[in-house]
């Protein structure tokens, strides 16, 4: 196995970061509920509901863009040969990406927290060492910024290296939560694509209002009864993290994921509450003679 896995799965073994994992939900929880009626708008702008992509990846690599400058700024400024002039108009742009860096860390912090309140045992588990390691590297900045202010010319320079070095390892992990557990992508699975009216169901089954996966062309869908004589029709999947969607409710015009609680228009999947930031497909949904049809978009009713 190759060394990157297998701390991956040392880390997502590790059950006792379980209670100071909860601990800080329940934090986490208390600080957004604190918010009260602006609760949702703050959450939805951290989980990057307006931008249709959660905001801690630009945000980190952003942030890790400015601390890599200002690592390889140092360097420069110690090259042999380097003028007095030069070595100091280097370190004040240095200790400019610093700061840049420190405050989009922060961001990322922040975001990344609001994220992670959603992941479940290994990758919370990861998500949390990811975190702390980041966080770490934050000290280590923000006591460089400080050293640089005191004129400290060698230290300040050597702890924003090794805070750039805690870095990388901590982006390792949130690598890997992206692109192993799929934390951050659309997880809404495979969209119909078909242009032609399907009947999948009489509409004697929803009667009881409770959403119905059907399956077309080896697709899965979701299909609900919105008003009497109305239906619609919505991916199988949330597309958070995948959870399924014939197991949420319908409240008041909106679909509403049974895992966390996200929220999405039933006409066009708009998120209108997170924490999933990617909206949900929606396909097309009729009743024709007692049976519900659907189909992919683009087809007129
Ligand atoms: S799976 Fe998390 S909101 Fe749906």
């Amino acid at each position: 196995m190759p060394f990157g896995s297998r701390v991956l799965t040392v880390i997502g073994r590790q059950r006792w970061l379980d209670r100071p994992s909860y601990r800080l939900e329940h934090v986490l929880s208390f600080g957004f509920n604190a918010l009260g009626g602006a609760r949702d708008r703050v959450a939805n702008a951290l989980n990057g509901v307006w931008l249709g992509h959660p905001v801690h990846p630009p945000l980190a690599s952003f942030a890790s863009g400015a601390l890599g400058t200002t690592v390889a700024l140092d360097v420069m400024s110690m090259l042999p040969g380097t003028s007095s002039g030069e070595v100091g108009e280097t370190s004040r742009i240095a200790s400019r990406a610093l700061g840049v860096g420190i405050l989009a860390s922060i961001g990322a912090a922040i975001t990344g927290a609001t994220d992670w309140q959603h992941t479940h045992q290994e990758d919370r588990r990861v998500g949390l060492v990811h975190g702390v390691v980041n966080s770490a590297a934050t000290v280590l900045y923000a006591l460089s910024w400080w050293d640089r202010r005191r004129g400290r010319r060698l230290r300040g320079p050597a702890l924003s290296a090794l805070g750039y070095g805690i870095t990388v390892g901590g982006s390792y992990l949130g690598g890997a939560l992206v692109f192993e557990s799929g934390i951050g992508i659309d997880q809404s699975g495979e969209r119909l694509r078909t242009q032609e009216w399907t009947p999948v169901l009489p509409a004697t089954s929803l009667q009881d209002g409770r959403p119905q996966r059907v399956e077309v062309d080896g697709v899965g869908l979701v299909v609900c009864q919105t008003n009497p004589g109305e239906v619609a029709a919505f991916g199988e999947f949330c597309p958070h993290l995948a959870a399924p969607m014939a197991d949420g409710w319908v409240d008041r015009g909106r679909v509403v994921c049974p895992w966390h609680g996200s929220r999405f228009a039933l006409d066009s999947g708009e998120v209108l509450r997170g924490p999933s930031a990617t909206p949900l497909p929606c396909y097309q949904a009729r009743l024709v003679d007692g049976m519900i049809e659907v189909a992919g978009n683009g087809v007129t009713k």
